[in-house]
């Protein structure tokens, strides 16, 4: 069970805070309470700690053991911080790495991953500072729990209310579950669209963010992994504390990579590689003329098996973007490229996939065939290399 450091920020429902910390110690978690100024308007610090036994902190000087800094102390102490509620100005802050009290200094002091469950009126949850705030820190270690729609306190109605108390306890469920048995290990990543020049300005692409590798470097790095990640070009945040090689096209991308896959025990082939590149990219700015005109390509290299022959020693697993489930045609791809695993996910489907901040996967191996259900990238992340833990585990009894 976990040690887990409950940060309760200046919203109407903070009150459901309560039923949080109750829920968790349930579940045999230990839970202490850390409320910023303003939650501490709406609740009293006396209230969470008679109902964790434990003190509770609010200013960024309070010290429950005298001579110890309580930030640091906690820090340490935490396996997981989950601020709930989240308010907009915590989020923004803890996206920019400010610490101007204990909750947010906490955060920046601990090793130990986020769960942020926002809840705020739908114009402060819209607004751009908090979307982007919330997208640095979902790229980062942070778990995102979504707020829902309905009548918020000021009387709006809207997406903002605080997910409820189950959502939150998966969430936390999920990763205080989550094994370490990457331990040890190197997990090479390969992310993002590639970007194939037709000339110097435009380019043949396709609409891969990069959410879900960025998800699977997380996932690999809480399971305490080291973690590469070749990506092409996205906006999506790589977390710190991953070796990130950045490059534009497949030829650049299998060269990025080679290197690291000869070490790795992992590769993970999450990149939408283009299957094919224009075969004489035009110097410059190719101009509009009259009619059509016709553009030749060639066949780009297939990146992951081309990596997985580079390192038969470890566990190769290929994404597979299919409209549809595609099983067939995956297990196909399973023999002809030459890996343990193929994850499949359903990109015609509007809400997983391509840019969502949620997918649903097929585990294919030859003996298995297992779906994930709906999660957020980061849960579909742990979920997928929890499998592939397994198939370490069998290629090393050989
Ligand atoms: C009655 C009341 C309700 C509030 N509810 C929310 C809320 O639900 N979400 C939010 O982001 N801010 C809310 N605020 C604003 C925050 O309390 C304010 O931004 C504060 O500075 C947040 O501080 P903190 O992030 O340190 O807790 C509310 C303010 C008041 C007075």
């Amino acid at each position: 069970m976990a040690n887990i450091v409950l940060g309760v920020t200046g919203s109407v429902a903070c009150y459901r805070a309560c039923d949080l910390a109750r829920e968790l110690m349930r579940q045999g978690h230990v839970v202490r309470a850390c409320l910023t100024k303003a939650a501490s308007e709406f609740v009293s610090p006396a209230l969470f700690e008679a109902l964790t036994q434990q003190p509770c902190l609010v200013g960024v000087f309070d010290e429950p053991e005298p001579g110890r800094m309580a930030h640091i102390d906690w820090a340490r102490w935490a396996d997981l911080v989950v601020v709930a509620p989240a308010t907009a100005d915590a989020i923004n802050k803890l996206a920019a790495g400010i610490g101007d009290d204990m909750l947010t200094t906490l955060c920046l002091a601990t090793e130990a991953p986020w769960v942020l469950a926002p809840a705020m009126n739908p114009a402060m949850y819209s607004h751009p500072a908090t979307v982007d705030a919330l997208s640095t820190l979902s790229a980062r270690a942070a778990w995102i729990v979504e707020p829902t729609e309905g009548d918020v306190a000021c009387g709006e109605h809207g997406q903002g209310k605080l997910a409820s108390i189950a959502a939150i306890v998966e969430a936390i469920g999920t990763l205080t579950k989550r094994s370490t048995r990457l331990h040890g290990k190197k997990v090479l990543v390969t992310s993002g669209p590639t970007r194939e020049p037709i000339d110097d300005v435009r380019f043949v692409s396709n609409r891969s963010s990069g959410k879900m590798g960025a998800a699977l470097a997380q996932a690999a790095l809480l399971m305490g992994a080291e973690v590469t990640v070749v990506t092409g070009p996205v906006s999506t945040p790589l977390p710190a504390r991953a070796r990130v090689i950045r490059v534009e096209t497949a030829i650049e991308m299998l060269e990025g990579a080679r290197g690291s896959a000869k070490h790795s025990d992992l590769i993970i082939g999450a990149a939408a590689v283009a299957d094919y590149r224009p075969i004489d990219p035009t110097p410059g700015k190719s101009r509009r003329g009259e009619g059509t005109v016709t553009l030749a390509l060639t066949q780009n290299p297939d990146i992951i098996a081309a990596l997985a022959k580079e390192n038969p020693r470890a566990v190769a697993i290929a994404f597979a973007a299919e409209p549809g489930e595609g099983i067939d045609y995956a297990r196909l791809k399973l023999h002809s490229k030459g890996v343990r695993a193929i994850a499949i996910n359903d990109v015609s489907r509007e809400d997983i996939g391509f840019e969502s901040d949620f997918n649903e996967l097929v585990w294919l191996t030859e003996n298995q065939e297992v779906r994930s259900g709906r999660l957020p990238k980061l849960a579909c992340a742990l979920w997928l290399l929890e499998h592939a833990t397994g198939e370490l585990s069998a290629l090393n009894a050989h």
